[in-house]
């Protein structure tokens, strides 16, 4: 069969990404534009400054891609772009873009879902296996995902508030850690100990989960303690907290396995990068006999190689968008 290269755009959020994957799984070459550093000024990405970045950055970056994997357009069998969800600005240049090479070359046009890219990430690395039960975890979604067969998302579960990664920040935020916080509160919880007493959110027989009352159970006892002029020792603060996150999100996961008999599980998102999940994950997995799949470090951030790697199945499916296709900034994925 005929080699399919996929070239992936991704400018979802605050990452202008090209990549272009083989078949699939073969990451021929990835360039990610970060903008994190000035985003970080401000405490947290800017909307209207991350939509002109991409606009300053997209060509470069295109260009940048296809002179590292050694080809160009023609070599590319189709365009697979993040069309949503995320910030309408950022996702916008990056549509155009795609749709712009994509008449101009005449290659397909393939739309793929952010949350669908994160999932693929697992097949960088091996081969997905299905039936599956993806956990995505990332800045805006907290979700269980049952995958039938190949490219099939069938929600179970997911956060009837804030996002676990929205609370990872807002939790650096009062613990006086630069934004993006997740990593540092990630880093902080392995120099403490497991000191104050936080509820564990939402524990009951749904596959949903709630972090704002976890998030503000630690926002009230840093402001009390600080108020009766105590010291908060954020190390134990930080700790308690990813080991409540880490439990409720490990404890529905291995319930919703049983309950489906999946054998398969893949996690995904930017959250996928935590230690804490990570660990807790593989240990209950190899007591339960699951095969697991985490993505390496560099594909749980946002990345177009996930995107490519997922435009890939989309395209096989044939999945196509015109050349109007729209961004959206809320989307669900089917
Ligand atoms: O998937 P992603 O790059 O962007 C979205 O699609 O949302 O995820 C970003 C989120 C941020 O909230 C960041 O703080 C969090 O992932 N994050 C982490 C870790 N690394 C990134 N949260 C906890 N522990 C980490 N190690
Ligand atoms: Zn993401």
């Amino acid at each position: 069969m005929k080699d399919i290269y996929i070239l992936g755009i991704e400018s979802s959020c605050d990452e202008t990404s090209v990549s272009i994957v083989k078949n699939g799984c073969v990451d021929i070459a990835t360039v990610v534009l970060s903008q994190m550093d000035t985003h970080a000024e401000y405490g947290g990405v800017v909307p209207e400054i991350a939509s002109r970045m991409h606009v300053e950055n997209i060509t470069i970056v295109v260009e940048e891609c296809l002179t590292k994997a050694n080809m160009t357009m023609d070599d590319i069998t189709a365009i697979a772009v993040t069309y949503g969800p995320g910030l309408i600005g950022s996702l916008l240049i990056g549509v155009v873009a795609a749709s712009t090479l994509s008449y101009i070359y005449k290659k397909p046009l393939v739309p793929v879902h952010h949350i669908a890219g994160h999932i693929y990430a697992n097949n960088l690395e091996k081969e997905m296996q299905y039936p599956a039960l993806a956990l995505v975890v990332s800045g805006g979604h907290t979700d269980l995902i049952y995958m039938k067969e190949e490219y099939s998302f069938e929600k179970i579960g997911g956060t009837l508030d804030d996002a676990v990664g929205e609370a990872y920040d807002k939790v650096a935020r009062v613990a006086n850690l630069p934004y993006p916080g997740g990593p540092l509160v990630d880093k902080m919880s392995h120099t403490g100990e497991d000191t104050y007493n936080l509820p564990l959110p939402l524990d009951d027989d749904s596959y949903n989960f709630s972090f704002s009352g976890l998030k503000s159970a630690v926002i009230n006892l840093v402001h009390n303690e600080q108020q009766r002029g105590h010291e908060i020792n954020l190390a134990n603060l930080t700790c308690s907290f990813q080991n409540r996150v880490v439990e409720i999100l490990s404890k529905k996961t291995m319930r919703a396995l049983k309950e489906y008999k999946i054998k398969n599980l893949v996690v995904a998102g930017g959250v996928s990068a935590n230690s804490g999940i990570r660990a807790r994950l593989t240990e209950l997995c190899k007591e339960e006999d699951i095969n697991l799949s985490i993505p390496s470090l560099k594909y749980c951030t946002d990345n177009a190689t996930m995107i490519a790697a997922a435009g890939y199945f989309a395209y096989k499916l044939g999945r196509r968008a015109e050349y109007d296709l729209k961004a959206v900034a809320s989307v669900k994925l089917h």
